[in-house]
């Protein structure tokens, strides 16, 4: 993540550094050229930097040919039940107060813009959780999922919305409290298991930039987090997804369909 960070920081500084002209880049690369490129975010950042246009591939326009939201989806995801089942031992996961959450922060540059890409190619992440990164055109409809792919959800964060993850084998009561305050949170929220998340800290909420690893929830912070970082989102748009593959329940509305009061019903904040 610290090489991600500096990585970003680094092409940063250089875009600032105006030595483009006619929209081509003619300082130094690094760590490499372009056409050296992966699916790192600063490679990413990269690609947009080199090419004019936003995305490349627009965004939101259901495309067979790139994107329907129905063809080609087990080139993110097997449909595998692995992936949302749990088979270790749930005493591991039990929440435990001792453990304090983990705020992190990616900086991400104003002007980064995610790419697109088509259900085609696949789309790799170095990070467990990416908080921002190239994604699919279309985005996932807001609401809890049996399971939903990264490849959607990064999509949605770039909406402003708050996704939260939670590990299979995580505690059901924490996971369940969890998902309560989401909901009555904002509209703008996605919820799905994800296997990656660590023994310590199996439930996470994730927004474009941020995310907040926790052992137990901890409701004020949760509270302060949305409050701060959803609806961040270099994207304003309040239009749903399109995809929809094993979604449980769409989101309900909270305050209104823009989110104008985030955390209505918290705002005491009397949760201890
Ligand atoms: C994937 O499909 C898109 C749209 O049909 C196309 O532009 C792109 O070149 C394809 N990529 C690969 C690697 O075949
Ligand atoms: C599903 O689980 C398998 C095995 O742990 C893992 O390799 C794969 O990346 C997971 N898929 C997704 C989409 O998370």
């Amino acid at each position: 993540m610290l090489k991600n960070i500096v990585l970003l920081c680094i092409a940063f500084l250089n875009a600032q550094g105006s030595r483009m002209s006619n929209g081509y880049w003619n300082g130094k690369w690094f760590p490499h050229a372009p056409d050296e490129m992966d699916s790192n975010p600063a490679a990413s950042m990269r690609n947009y930097l080199l090419h004019d246009g936003k995305h490349g591939i627009s965004m939101g326009i259901v495309d067979p040919s790139c994107d329907d939201a129905k063809t080609n989806l087990v080139t993110d995801w097997f449909m595998n039940p692995e992936n949302y089942t749990c088979y270790e031992n749930r005493r591991l996961y039990l929440p435990k107060s001792s453990v304090h959450p983990i705020h992190s922060t990616d900086h991400i540059p104003p002007e980064y813009s995610a790419p697109h890409k088509c259900m085609n190619e696949t789309i790799d992440y170095d990070e467990p959780i990416p908080t921002f990164g190239t994604h699919r055109p279309l985005w996932a409809i807001y609401g809890e999922y049996t399971f939903v792919p990264i490849q959607r959800w990064l999509h949605n964060l770039e909406h402003g919305a708050v996704v939260m993850l939670y590990h299979p084998c995580a505690n059901k009561n924490q996971v369940n409290f969890l998902k309560k305050m989401i909901k009555s949170c904002l509209y703008k929220h996605i919820i799905t298991p994800y296997d990656q998340l660590t023994v310590e800290r199996p439930l996470a909420l994730v927004t474009w930039g941020h995310r907040l690893e926790m052992s137990k929830v901890a409701g004020e912070l949760v509270v302060d987090f949305i409050r701060k970082h959803a609806l961040r989102g270099p994207e304003k748009t309040t239009k749903d997804g399109q995809y929809s593959l094993m979604l449980i329940e769409r989101s309900r509305i909270v305050s209104d369909i823009d989110d104008s009061s985030l955390c209505p019903t918290y705002s005491n904040m009397n949760m201890k």
